[in-house]
Parts: C-alpha cells; sequence; structure tokens
C-alpha cells in the first residue's frame, strides 16, 4: 500500500483570492476579486456584538479532463438568501452570488484538488452597520465574500464509525432558527458537544429534544435499511441539509423508500438493532455511526461498523458528484 500524503485539516487553507461586495445605501457594489486578506470592520461593527451572520458550504469538482463542476449551487444561495431574511440581513442578489462563486473558482482553478478532493466554496454575509447600541435594530450595512479552500479525501485514513450521544434534553438552537445556517447555532452547539466528548469520549451529539430526533451540530441524521431510507421531515428546527435532499432523491432512484417524518429515540433504538444509521453533510457526504449511546447505555449499530448501505449510498452520490454517474437531476454546472 502506497503512504498517503500528509494533507491540511479540513478548512484550515484558503485559496489565494476570495470574491467580495458591500451592500451600502440599499443596494450592492459590484463584486470584486481580491488576495485574501485581514477585512477592515468598525469594531462597533453588528455582527461582533449581535451576531448578524451566515455563510454557506459547498463543493466543486475537478474531472480527469481538467473541468470544474461545482455541486448545487442554486439550493445553497437560496439557503444564504433564506438565512439572510431570518436574520434581517441584506438579502444577497442570486445572480451576482453565483457570479461571485465562478469568478473564485476560475481565478483559483488550479487550487482545485483532483478527486476524492473538492474546492470548498464558504459564501458568509456579515452585518457591518457601526452601532453598539442595535441589539433590536438590523444591520442596513453588510459585507458579501466567497472563500474558498482546496479539501482532500475526508476519510483518508478510513472510515471510522461514529459514536454519538444523544441528547433529549438541549436544544442545538432556537426552535425558529435551526434551518437558519448562523454562527451562533454552532456556537451553541459547542459546549454540549465538548462536554460530551469529554464524558463519553464520542465524535458528535445527536440533539433529539423532548425525544424527537433532530440533526447534529454539523450533519443531518439518516436511519437506513434494506430498501428503506427514513429522516425527519423538513420543519423550521433544523438545517434543511442539501446532502440530506440528495441522498433521498438517489435513494429513490435506486428503489428506496425515502420516507420524511418525525421520530422519536425509541423508534431509532429499535431501528439500529438491524438496520444502519449515517450523518449527512456537505463535508463527509454520508458518515456510518456505530454507536449511540442514550442515559449512559451503548447501543451497537448493526454489527458496529459502517454499515453496506450507507457506504453504497455514499459512493453512488459521490460518483454523480465526481461525473462518473449520469447527472440525472441537473445538479452539476461546469464552471471552468
Ligand atoms: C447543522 C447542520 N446540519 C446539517 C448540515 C448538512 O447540510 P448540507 O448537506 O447542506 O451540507 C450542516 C452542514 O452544512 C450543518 O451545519
Amino acid at each position: 500500500m502506497t503512504a498517503q500524503p500528509q494533507r491540511p485539516a479540513f478548512g484550515t487553507v484558503l485559496t489565494s483570492h476570495m470574491a467580495v461586495a458591500q451592500y451600502q445605501n440599499d443596494e450592492w457594489s459590484p463584486s470584486e476579486i481580491k488576495p485574501v486578506a485581514p477585512l477592515e470592520i468598525s469594531p462597533a461593527a453588528h455582527v461582533l456584538h449581535y451576531a448578524s451572520t451566515c455563510f454557506e458550504g459547498f463543493k466543486a469538482f475537478r474531472r480527469a479532463d481538467g473541468s470544474v463542476h461545482v455541486f448545487r449551487m442554486d439550493r445553497h444561495i437560496e439557503r444564504l438568501r433564506q438565512s439572510a431574511r431570518q436574520l434581517v440581513l441584506p438579502v444577497p442578489d442570486a445572480k451576482q452570488l453565483g457570479d461571485m462563486v465562478r469568478a473564485v473558482i476560475q481565478r483559483c482553478r488550479d487550487a482545485v484538488p483532483e478527486a476524492p478532493g473538492a474546492l470548498y466554496l464558504r459564501p458568509i454575509l456579515i452585518g457591518t452597520t457601526a452601532n453598539i447600541g442595535a441589539a433590536a435594530t438590523p444591520s442596513t450595512e453588510a459585507t458579501l465574500l466567497v472563500l474558498a479552500s482546496p479539501v482532500w479525501d475526508y476519510f483518508a485514513g478510513g472510515m471510522k464509525p461514529l459514536r454519538i450521544l444523544i441528547d433529549d434534553v438541549n436544544t442545538r438552537s432556537a426552535a425558529q432558527m435551526g434551518m437558519v445556517k448562523t454562527g451562533g447555532n454552532y456556537a451553541a452547539a459547542l459546549g454540549p458537544t465538548l462536554a460530551a466528548r469529554a464524558k463519553y469520549q464520542i465524535d458528535q451529539v445527536l440533539f433529539c429534544p423532548g425525544g424527537q430526533v433532530q440533526e447534529t451540530g454539523a450533519a443531518n441524521f439518516f436511519l437506513i435499511a434494506k430498501g428503506e431510507l427514513l429522516t425527519r421531515s423538513l420543519d423550521p428546527s433544523f438545517l434543511h441539509g442539501v446532502t440530506r435532499d440528495s441522498l433521498l432523491q438517489i435513494g429513490r432512484d435506486l428503489g428506496y423508500t425515502a420516507t420524511e417524518r418525525p421520530f422519536e429515540v425509541k423508534e431509532m433504538l429499535e431501528w439500529v438493532s438491524t438496520g444502519e444509521a449515517a450523518l449527512s453533510g456537505t463535508a463527509a457526504v454520508l458518515a456510518g455511526v456505530g454507536t449511540l449511546i442514550y442515559n449512559g447505555k451503548e447501543h451497537r449499530v448493526g454489527d458496529g461498523g459502517v454499515g453496506p448501505l450507507t457506504r453504497a449510498l455514499r459512493e453512488q452520490l459521490v460518483a454523480v458528484q465526481q461525473g462518473e454517474q449520469p447527472d440525472r437531476h441537473g445538479w452539476l454546472e461546469r464552471v471552468v
């Protein structure tokens, strides 16, 4: 076996350039491509005090012929616009933001790693109005950035089954903010996740307030069995993952019955005695769960390893993303 080169951790490297646009006087400025450099914002900027910020994360893939294709960008742009609305931030123009992403990919085309690596795109919107007395006043000025980061094989060290703690007390976010991709939600989930990690040596916490299965700190949750997929139906309490949507579609294409409905911890524990469980998100696509810990007791998921259905579904979606399977749903756009 050839040794894997040591790669930087996910998200720790940025490309040389980013796209920037400003919102002022009720309009967006034309966007510019600039070298990545520290931002100059007022210490009174709304975002620094009142957390008026949201972001996105999605990937572009290089093919063997050198072309680069971005995956479901329109969905991610719509989710950022919805987050901005919910946070009462100036809403980015969808066409302008799409052009900013394309411009960054084109400028940084040489930095897009080969498959199974990808270029991870990170649009971020922040409220910049300088006013420390604006707790109940929206930011009327904003900065929109598009950063890019080369990322490599998420499972370079092999796919390890995850240990997940079931927390049926805490919520990941305020009920109406779950579907908003905003920094405050991640800050809120961090404390419970780190505390649980220290106590139970877990990878992630699965938030199940009131016994209803929701999601982890940064991924959606799936139950999988032969010919069956189950995930929570959409409501404002959790992030509407684009990977979740793509896996449901791929599952249906493969003849699975893909069900979206609320379900409880009890049903989940019954399911995993024979079935599989997995986390879905842009970074890992689909990551198998090996153990669920509930009320101090460990529940093995299937045989405790990453299940074959989880692997197969992941491979199928990755094959579409990398252009090895037909793009039946028009999810990819060629940018380079
Ligand atoms: C809280 C949360 N849930 C779910 C997801 C999965 O979303 P997506 O599949 O769009 O990456 C993410 C990742 O962005 C997330 O941060």
